[in-house]
């Protein structure tokens, strides 16, 4: 599934000039990261194009280094940091095979971890990404909302459509049309949260919080209430944060 991004490539960009990015994941993230990025190391994984490790600079990050396992993505990253260079550093890796890369005080994994095939290595994702961290080093990840309702509301107003393409106890196969120019479309799995939290945990971190997104007062001003009702009454994604215990034992 990781594969799709290479032919996606820049096109996915044009996904976050759209109102839910623009005005509830982004102040999201924002609001969480808030006095935990300013100075600090960021380990930006599955960083696409860059998007957020360039937000992640201008937010007051010391270091950021990203990595994505798509060649194109990491390309058009590279060429964002070649045009307005910010000193980002990007690798071409799967997170599932990380080597050490550093040892970070943040590691963001914006949708990445629902990516894994199996919970299996959704935890070796998780182990990789804490041996590049600092004890005590912060994780946060974005992900599919697991509790998220198909069919229930409008997705067409916030700019997709989607399909359930396949389902077992742990997980729903999601097929999604974004009506963005140009058009895309990812496949991609909701995974239960006991996955993701068993993932997270066995790798040794502690802490485990999920985080709604909230929408910003400009969001609001800007669409009024009414058209956010549906995403916040049933959120499409959500955000955990965890924490490696100051003294690991690592
Ligand atoms: C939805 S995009 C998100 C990009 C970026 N984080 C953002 O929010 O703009 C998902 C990214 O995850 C990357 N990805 C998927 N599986 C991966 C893996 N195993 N290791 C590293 N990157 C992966 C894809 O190549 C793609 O760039």
């Amino acid at each position: 599934m990781s594969a799709q991004y290479d032919a996606i490539g820049a096109k996915y960009v044009g996904w976050k000039d759209t109102p839910v990015p623009t005005y509830a994941e982004v102040p999201s993230v924002r609001k969480l990261l808030a006095g935990r990025i300013e100075w600090r190391s960021v380990l930006d994984l599955a960083c696409g194009t860059g998007y957020y490790s360039r937000l992640f600079t201008q937010w007051g990050a010391a270091r950021v280094v990203g990595v994505d396992v798509s060649e194109t993505m990491v390309a058009a990253a590279r060429d964002a940091e070649a045009r307005a260079p910010l000193g980002i550093e990007y690798r071409v890796a799967d997170v599932a095979d990380l080597p050490q890369v550093g040892s970070f005080d943040l590691a963001t994994a914006t949708y990445l971890l629902h990516y894994a095939e199996t919970p299996e290595t959704m935890s070796r994702m998780c182990r990789n990404i804490a041996a590049n961290l600092k004890p005590g080093g912060l994780l946060m990840a974005l992900l599919p909302e697991p509790d998220y309702v198909m069919g229930r509301g409008d997705t067409e107003r916030y700019g997709f459509t989607y399909r359930l393409v396949a389902s077992d106890k742990d997980w729903r196969l999601v097929h999604a049309d974004v009506h963005t120019n140009p058009p895309f479309s990812i496949e991609y799995r909701h995974w239960a949260r006991a996955v993701f939290d068993e993932a997270v945990r066995s790798a040794g971190f502690a802490d485990l919080r999920w985080h709604p997104f909230e929408v910003s007062p400009e969001g609001l001003a800007k669409f009024g209430p009414g058209y956010w009702r549906d995403l916040i009454e049933n959120p499409m994604s959500a955000i955990l944060t965890a924490r490696l215990p100051v003294s690991s034992g690592r």
